[in-house]
């Protein structure tokens, strides 16, 4: 089947014939920075995915085609629930939102009554109706701060994460136990030779990682400040630990640097997110040819999930 479809793919420009249907369909292209070069280039918006929500909550398109994993497309749905919301490969999921199902989360929640519920961006709808709060990687000391001194905090899905905004905001967290394959993956002691090797890179690290490797970073924070900082940053070169795919939009903003990705251990691609990386620009096309798979979703349902990821940005400076 899917064969039969690739079959209708243009063979050459692709490029151009995305941007033709994009055209007929009035669509938006969003993508995360941990997309395929390929579909950055052809992107009509790269961001992270504090970024992404914030341009999906505001496109007037009457089509999103999210380049991204699931949540981040579901995202957009919850926000937009009168447009066609399009994932190029609806098995684009995340092993991180994965380690959380919503039904052993409910009960997690039930245990801590008290608690104000902050669940990461990247979980599942089910996971966010019972939350009280959403964050990102960019949002979440800020908005953990912003809490009540007097109430106790849940964290989900990343124990990584949720252990970092921990320490940065000085708010006890009680964590659930789950983590993202790609940021354990990363090998320490490739990081240790890569160091070595280049004593004046600095180490730039999205807080997924685990603490061993965060205690060598010099600069944490979401894709977009790790960006952000490789633009303003003194250094020259820099050793990147996050999925390297934010490489592209790194050399492409400050050609004159050099840029270093970390491998997972013995040298595997396991660096690289498999769920990103199902999608691929003869997929975009043949989304938007298709409007199909196209993100549906439960009324009932996204309004749970709406009011967690509204307060977010309302509280998001
Ligand atoms: P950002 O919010 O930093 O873009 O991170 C998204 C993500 O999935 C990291 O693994
Ligand atoms: Fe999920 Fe990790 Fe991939 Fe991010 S890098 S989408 S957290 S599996």
């Amino acid at each position: 089947m899917v064969f039969a479809a690739i079959q209708h793919t243009p063979a050459v420009d692709l490029p151009g014939a995305i941007a033709e249907l994009k055209r007929q369909r009035n669509a938006v292209i969003l993508a995360h920075y941990y997309q395929d070069d390929a579909i950055q280039d052809i992107a009509d918006f790269i961001g992270d995915s504090l970024e992404l929500s914030r341009k999906a909550a505001a496109t007037e398109a009457d089509v999103i085609v999210f380049c991204g994993v699931h949540f981040m497309a579901e995202t957009a749905k919850i926000l937009n629930p009168s447009k066609t919301v399009l994932l190029p490969d609806l098995e684009a999921g995340c092993s991180l939102a994965d380690t959380c199902p919503a039904d052993a989360f409910a009960r997690f929640r039930a245990q801590h009554p008290d608690h104000i519920a902050v669940s990461y961006i990247n979980c599942s709808a089910a996971v966010k109706a019972h939350s009280d709060l959403i964050c990102t990687s960019s949002n979440a000391v800020d908005l953990v701060q912003q809490l009540p001194a007097d109430r106790p905090i849940l964290f989900a899905p990343d124990e990584n994460l949720g252990r970092w905004v921990q320490a940065q905001s000085g708010r006890e967290l009680t964590l659930w136990p789950g983590s993202c394959q790609v940021h354990v993956a990363f090998s320490e002691q490739a990081l240790l030779q890569l160091k070595l090797e280049h004593p004046d890179a600095e180490v730039l690290a999205h807080p997924e990682c685990q603490q061993h490797l965060l205690d060598l970073a010099d600069f944490i924070g979401s894709t977009s400040a790790l960006l952000r900082r490789a633009e303003a940053s003194p250094a020259s070169s820099f050793i990147v630990l996050t999925e390297p795919g934010i490489l592209h939009q790194m050399r492409l903003k400050v050609p004159g640097k050099t840029f270093y990705e970390v491998p997972g251990a013995d040298g595997c691609s396991c660096n690289a997110c498999p769920y990103m990386r199902l999608n691929t620009l003869e997929k975009v096309w043949q989304c938007l040819h298709d409007m199909a798979p196209e993100i549906v979703l439960d009324e009932e349902l996204r309004l749970k999930a709406l009011a967690p990821i509204e307060k977010m940005l309302a509280m998001s400076r």
